[in-house]
């Protein structure tokens, strides 16, 4: 069986790394913006240096379809990923996988082989939902869990609209969701936790993802003057906005490390330093592998937030901002991915993901699994992200063998 082409693959990821770095050496990418664009010319460019042919549906998401004559009436064995990136990124989260599977599929037909299914990789759009909510869109429409209309209406944090943005980039499509019957999607990505180095494990096979719930809160208090008020006499927003974040921390302790939660957006108006704020905009990202548990911390969060109206005399609104549940991934396809590391001798962990991921949507529309490669000290959503050549090669050749298995590749064909 064929290999992938190890230098070709890391001097892509490397490429494409290079691209939307600032001034200031900061790495951003953000869905439909000019840097993400830049990505995207590059990762179609590659796509059709492969042979591939590149269709775009209405949600922006970038297609590469390997199909012959004789497999084109079949369901296709999918894969991808995505390379819009979080502010001030790491170069592997996502980008891994649309890169890989680009590889997998130009090293097979160099080396002639033919498959009796199409393989497809596919460049998500908006995965990561830092410039428009909810995340993981591209694949939430394309396996029909949001309409196309509602997301490309979507307004993103700098006011844009996300369609018109498409637009703007050359990236609105007009293939309708799921134009492609998928018959399995493997996702190949970076661990981004500690466990595998930890453990000394040289590649994860996910079996589960934990469900994911945003929030935006905004808190009503009253502005008044730093230095005149009385603390008995304050309806502060901001303090209000503290006591929620170790709320939250709080049930993260009491769940024994199966709940996580983050504060990540805080906002205060007007945001003076000798003004109480009248206002405080926040975002809550909680997340728990099991469903019942996720809830029970959405009503736990809900009934504090009525105590702080009563307790602390503000006004609270909370808006929605996306919400998915756990996921179990595909049994069989996550024991060919033990047995084909294996035959590689790369010792295998079965493996949550604690990151949103592309796949969990596809898993609506076909049997679907991941594949994690080791990540360095677990730092990822950071400049520091890292995966050595070594263990993004080795998990590569594992995901090729799952890929060429899926797509039951024609043996004694290759010329
Ligand atoms: C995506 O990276 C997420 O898990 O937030
Ligand atoms: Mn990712
Ligand atoms: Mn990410």
């Amino acid at each position: 069986m064929v290999s992938i082409n190890e230098k070709r693959l890391i001097s892509h990821i490397n490429a494409l790394g290079a691209i939307g770095i600032d001034r200031e050496g900061k790495r951003t990418r953000l869905a439909a913006d000019d840097a993400e664009k830049a990505g995207r010319d590059a990762v179609v460019g590659w796509m059709k240096e492969a042979g591939l042919r590149v269709a775009i549906d209405c949600i922006g998401n970038i297609f590469g379809i390997w199909e012959e004559e004789d497999n084109q009436r079949e369901a296709a064995v999918m894969t991808g990923s995505h390379i819009d990136t979080v502010i001030n990124a790491g170069q592997y989260d996502g980008c891994y996988g649309v890169l890989a599977g680009i590889e997998v599929i130009q090293s097979l037909k160099e080396a002639g082989y033919k498959t009796c299914r199409p393989m497809v990789v596919v460049a998500f759009t908006n995965e990561e939902g830092v410039r428009y909510s909810p995340d993981m869109m591209g694949s939430l429409v394309y396996a029909g869990g949001m309409a196309p209309e509602e997301a490309l209406g979507v307004t993103g944090i700098d006011g844009t609209i996300l369609g018109k943005e498409l637009k703007r980039i050359g990236y609105a499509g007009t293939e309708k969701p799921g134009f492609i019957k998928p018959y399995s999607f493997v996702e190949l990505h970076i661990e981004q936790g500690p466990i595998l180095e930890a453990e000394g494990y040289g590649i994860g096979a996910v079996e589960n993802l934990q469900g994911i719930s945003w929030q935006k809160i905004t808190i009503e208090g009253v502005q008044n003057h730093a230095g005149t008020t009385p603390t008995s006499y304050r309806i502060d927003a901001g303090v209000a906005a503290a006591k929620v974040v170790t709320f939250m921390r709080e049930r993260c302790l009491q769940s024994k490390g199966k709940t996580v939660s983050t504060t990540g957006c805080m906002e205060f108006q007007p945001n003076a330093i000798n003004v109480i704020p009248s206002r405080a905009i926040f975002t809550v990202d909680v997340r728990n592998p099991d469903e019942e548990s996720l809830q029970a911390e959405e009503q736990a969060l809900a009934d504090y937030l009525k105590e702080l109206e009563q307790t602390d005399k503000v006004k609270i609104h909370t808006e929605r901002l996306s919400r998915f549940k756990p996921v179990l991934f595909d049994e069989g396809i996550v024991k060919m991915i033990e047995k084909h590391a294996k035959n590689h001798s790369l010792s295998s962990r079965r493996i949550t993901s604690g990151a949103g991921q592309d796949a969990q949507n596809m898993a609506a529309l076909c049997p679907t699994a991941m594949i994690f490669a080791p990540s360095a000290r677990g730092i990822s959503h950071n400049p520091k992200e890292f995966t050595s050549n070594k263990d993004l090669t080795a998990c590569a050749k594992v995901f090729m063998d799952v890929m060429a298995e899926l797509a039951g590749v024609r043996e004694g064909e290759e010329t």
